[in-house]
């Protein structure tokens, strides 16, 4: 099969599309024919040797694709042979046949497209996660959400219209708000230009966030720390920055304000029935229309050196997708 493998940790640059064999179905897990290929920016940490999980090499990058199930492991009684799913695992992807556990793969309707189903499971059961189960967003709360044209941040906008949140969107570029406004965001920040904090503020009449979404890490997350509301939650999504920050802790304590983790891939291995849940509300969403992925971009299989780019030089907006 084809497959795009990383033999050397390095950038982008040490991607290869090869010939490999198929991988072995283990008990427990379903084979997938790949018909596309949803791109995460832990792709490229992993590439990097900068991700949590780092697997053997050589390996596929790639989390989550949509594609038909050519084989199940023992065991697995969810899905069958035949079956049009979504899949996730930590990589693998990136190839003619992916490996998912059988709790990690959700039988998709027909009429639900390959693309928009290869960008539904990594950022929108991200997203669900954090803000159902662990920020617990009520309608009418002001919800933030930064990096928000990226593909969590999207997925953030519009699960938190969905709860019934007022959104803040906020982005470095006013190119990338009319993105997020298009969305359904109820209000921009130009974090590129204006002040995050100030502008939260402003926008809440001093009130403050009562959830912030935060993916970007750095200066960004520091500045969440002054505009969140008294007992207001801050997730912690990621550091696409590339700066884990610090924070001064008087802040928290002087907001009554929580810092929270999120940590999905850990949550759906130890809650796999809940996760499970999660997609049944998330797929009940992508067919009567109150979510609907934003594919920015989609590549031919043996682009993805360029497809990856695009999250790499943050030109992306919601999602990139490779097509087999
Ligand atoms: N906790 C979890 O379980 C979980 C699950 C999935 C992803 N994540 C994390 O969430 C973060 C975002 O992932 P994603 O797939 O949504 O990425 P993405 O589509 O590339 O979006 C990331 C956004 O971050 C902002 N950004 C700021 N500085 C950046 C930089 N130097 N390079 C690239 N982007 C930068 C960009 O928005 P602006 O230009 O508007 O700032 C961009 O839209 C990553 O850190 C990822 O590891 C965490």
């Amino acid at each position: 099969m084809k497959a795009q493998v990383v033999r050397q940790l390095g950038g982008i640059e040490s991607l290869q599309l090869e010939e490999v064999a198929s991988p072995a179905v283990r008990g427990g897990q379903v084979k997938v024919e790949v018909e596309a290929v949803g791109l995460n920016f832990p792709d490229l940490l992993m590439i990097q040797g900068l991700y949590q999980f780092k697997p053997d090499l050589p390996f596929s990058p790639g989390a989550e694709a949509c594609g038909r199930v050519i084989e199940i492991g023992e065991g697995v009684t969810d899905v069958a042979v035949g079956d049009r799913v979504m899949a996730v695992n930590m990589a693998g992807a990136m190839a003619e046949h992916f490996l998912a556990h059988e709790y990690n793969t959700f039988r998709i309707p027909d009429d639900l497209t390959a693309e928009k189903a290869a960008a539904l499971s990594m950022t929108y059961g991200t997203t669900y996660h954090a803000l159902v189960d662990r920020a617990r967003l009520e309608e009418g709360e002001t919800l933030l959400v930064t990096g928000a044209s990226g593909g969590v941040g999207t997925a953030a906008i519009q699960i938190g219209k969905a709860l019934g949140a007022r959104v803040i969107a906020a982005v470095s570029t006013d190119a990338k708000a009319q993105v997020a406004a298009s969305l359904g965001a109820d209000a921009t920040v130009n974090y590129g230009t204006g002040s995050l904090k100030d502008e939260v503020k402003e926008l809440t009449e001093g009130k403050g966030a009562d959830v912030v979404y935060e993916p970007v890490g750095g200066d960004i997350f520091l500045q969440t720390l002054r505009c969140v509301a008294w007992e207001g939650r801050i997730l912690v999504i990621g550091f696409a920055s590339g700066k884990i920050p610090s924070a001064p802790m008087n802040l928290p304590l002087l907001k009554g304000s929580s810092i929270i983790g999120v940590f999905w891939g850990g949550f759906t291995r130890r809650d796999p029935t809940k996760n499970r849940a999660n997609f049944t509300q998330i797929l009940a969403w992508a067919a009567d229309g109150t979510i609907d992925p934003h594919i920015s971009e989609t590549f031919p299989f043996d682009e993805a050196k360029e497809a990856l780019s695009q999250l790499a030089n943050r030109t992306a907006t919601g999602k990139v997708v490779l097509l087999l």
